[in-house]
């Protein structure tokens, strides 16, 4: 049975194909498009996936959207009447944002790809989560949470997964959280306050907590208060996003908190202000903490589980996740690779399989490696036409000279096979680096990423050793698998890890297994070999504000504007000649001895001034 999942229309769009209950392919759109968390319709994906696959549209047995979009309908009208005559200027406004096409979605569907209605069917948006959690989770059973901003309705669920002997599934969401109560809206309206971008930059909420008490948890419990039934509910005098789509806080909530921050605006932490700014990122971080560890915790006392799988956007929030595998009772935590809406893509295909077909349960390959190949030939063709060096070498002599590169500073760009689905780099789009230096993290700040100095780097570790050097718990080798989990670096690796380090201790840290990324993990012996130490910086291969890098040639222009030294894909080494890399020596502290002259682009203006600012926690 061939089905294609589609996720559109609200951020980061995707498809993906499951072929006989397996998925055999799954891309996001902004991959494709170039255009960062792309919402629109996802023709490039699902064409892509198509071909992939060998599948013609006619072929497919069903296409499956990953909500309802008249429940989404239902709930905005409904909210737009309740807030009524506050929201009758927001009305047509949040009916763009929110439903745009998707109430078509049928039609849409159809028209491009020619399928008959009768085989567009519809999950519920947390269903799609629920599925993409537990049905690509080597679990039999297990508790599901699925936790996001908002889907047709629900902002959370709690229920249980099976997959039975007998070859049949179930998931049955036991209870849901309603619209506008919300964990997802309480951390993006906080997100908002801060003065970073919605639904996109909450990680930097949580970068940012790392820097602030949670001096102001009280007030924070003012705005969500837990309910004795053990869920939760916003005071919605605090907020707006239910009533217009100007605002999500309101002046209440701006009078409790005080003014917010222009995104402008910098954080500089050696102020009150810069202080202010941080303690409130802690405070939300605690509360939104506190609360799911609250109900895993009443989740696992109910269904006497040990397996739990958490979807929806909020599974992103890796310090949140090792909180509540440390403090839930359960014993081992899966997050998907896209635990967030992309990755519902996956979760309706799948659904629509074992759930609506009944289709026989069988085991889905546990990694995210589902997009576009890279070929190396592209690679070569590409650098040699533009005049740079480039070599093709067996397998061995490329892991050892790539090992020499990272032990002499050089930063590296590695492409290798199938491109990752979800939002990070797990080891086939990834700029590589030694972690041993804050240097290297100021370097790759200044002359790769463009971003603020303080914003951490994350560690990959083969997972035989990741305990020798991470504090990992019970069960956090599983959550490290996809970097879905923040665990303490031990004390004594600290300064020797200084570059995947964060202010308080911490690092989010990918624990490798051979067969999940099999070259990357011979490159870590490799390294290991070496430097005695089997460690490497691993961040997506993209520069700020771009999507991760796709093909051959996305690698290679974004390798040709910034510092990065050597770009890989397969076997193919590209090195930049002197002529045309702009060689300049970096403004920051020598590296380490060996190491060649630091190359960097015109960008040196702009990191000169970024480096300048070393005290600031800078947003933007
Ligand atoms: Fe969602």
């Amino acid at each position: 049975m061939k089905i294609l999942g589609i996720s559109a229309h609200f951020h980061d769009s995707a498809a993906a194909m499951v072929i006989d209950g397996v998925p055999v392919c799954a891309v996001q759109e902004e991959r494709l498009s170039r255009k960062k968390g792309d919402a629109d319709f996802p023709l490039a994906s699902i064409s892509w996936c198509l071909d992939r696959a060998n599948v013609q549209p006619e072929e497919l047995d069903a296409v499956v959207f990953y909500e309802r979009p008249m429940l989404k309908f239902d709930r905005i009208l409904t909210c737009a009447l309740r807030a009524f005559p506050r929201s009758w200027r927001a009305f047509p406004q949040a009916m763009k944002n929110s439903l745009g096409e998707k109430i078509w979605i049928r039609g849409v569907i159809t028209s491009h790809l020619g399928v008959p209605a009768k085989k567009i069917l519809f999950t519920e948006h947390h269903q799609s989560h629920a599925a993409a959690a537990f049905l690509t989770a080597p679990a039999r059973r297990a508790a599901i949470l699925t936790t996001d901003g908002v889907g047709e309705w629900a902002t959370m669920t709690v229920g249980i997964g099976e997959r039975r002997d007998d070859g049949t599934t179930s998931i049955n969401l036991l209870r849901e959280i309603r619209f506008p109560h919300s964990l997802g809206m309480l951390y993006s309206t906080f997100t908002a306050y801060l003065g970073f971008r919605v639904n996109e930059d909450e990680y930097k909420v949580m970068g940012l907590a790392s820097y602030g008490t949670p001096s102001l948890v009280d007030r924070v419990q003012r705005v969500i208060h837990r309910t004795p039934d053990g869920a939760f509910e916003l005071d919605l005098d605090y907020f707006d996003f239910h009533t217009t789509s100007k605002r999500s806080y309101s002046q209440r909530f701006i009078d409790l908190f005080g003014p917010p921050r222009e995104h402008y605006e910098p954080i500089d932490l050696t102020t009150p202000e810069g202080q202010r700014y941080a303690d409130i990122a802690a405070s939300v971080q605690r509360v939104l903490e506190d609360t799911l560890v609250d109900i895993t915790r009443a989740l696992q006392k109910e269904t006497g589980l040990t397996d739990l799988c958490i979807g929806g956007g909020v599974a992103l929030n890796g310090v949140a996740n090792a909180r509540i595998l440390g403090e839930s009772g359960f014993e081992r935590l899966f997050v998907p690779p896209a635990p967030g809406d992309a990755g519902c893509a996956m979760g309706a295909a799948l659904y629509a399989d074992r759930i609506h077909f009944r289709n026989r349960d069988c085991d889905v390959p546990d990694h995210p490696f589902w997009g576009p190949p890279v070929q190396g030939s592209d690679l070569a063709r590409i650098a040699h036409e533009d005049g740079q060096d480039v070599v093709d070498l067996d397998e061995r002599t490329l892991l050892e000279k790539t090992a020499d590169d990272l032990l002499a500073g050089r930063i590296v760009g590695w492409m290798d096979g199938a491109m990752e689905f979800g939002p990070r780099a797990l080891g086939h789009r990834s700029i590589l680096a030694a972690p041993h230096r804050a240097e290297m993290r100021d370097r790759l700040n200044r002359e790769i990423k463009y971003r603020e100095q303080f914003r951490p780097f994350a560690p990959v570790v083969p997972i035989e050793v990741a305990d020798r050097y991470f504090e990992l718990p019970r069960g956090g080798a599983r959550l490290a698998r996809f970097m879905s989990g923040v665990f303490p670096v031990r004390p004594e690796w600290r300064e020797k890890l200084a570059a995947v380090t964060h202010v308080d201790g911490t690092a989010r840290v990918q624990a490798l297994e051979r067969e999940m990324a099999p070259r990357l993990y011979s490159l870590l012996e490799e390294y290991g070999r070496r430097s005695g130490v089997p460690v490497l910086l691993n961040t997506s291969l993209n520069l700020a504000g771009e999507p991760i890098v796709n093909r051959a040639a996305e690698g290679y222009s974004t390798f040709m504007r910034s510092g990065i030294d050597v770009l890989i894909a397969d076997r193919t080494r590209v090195t930049k000649r002197a002529a045309s890399s702009g060689v300049v020596r970096a403004s920051g502290a020598p590296l380490s001895s060996g190491a060649p002259e630091a190359r960097t682009t015109p960008h040196t203006k702009e990191a000169s001034f970024c480096s300048r600012n070393a005290e600031r926690f800078n947003a933007e």
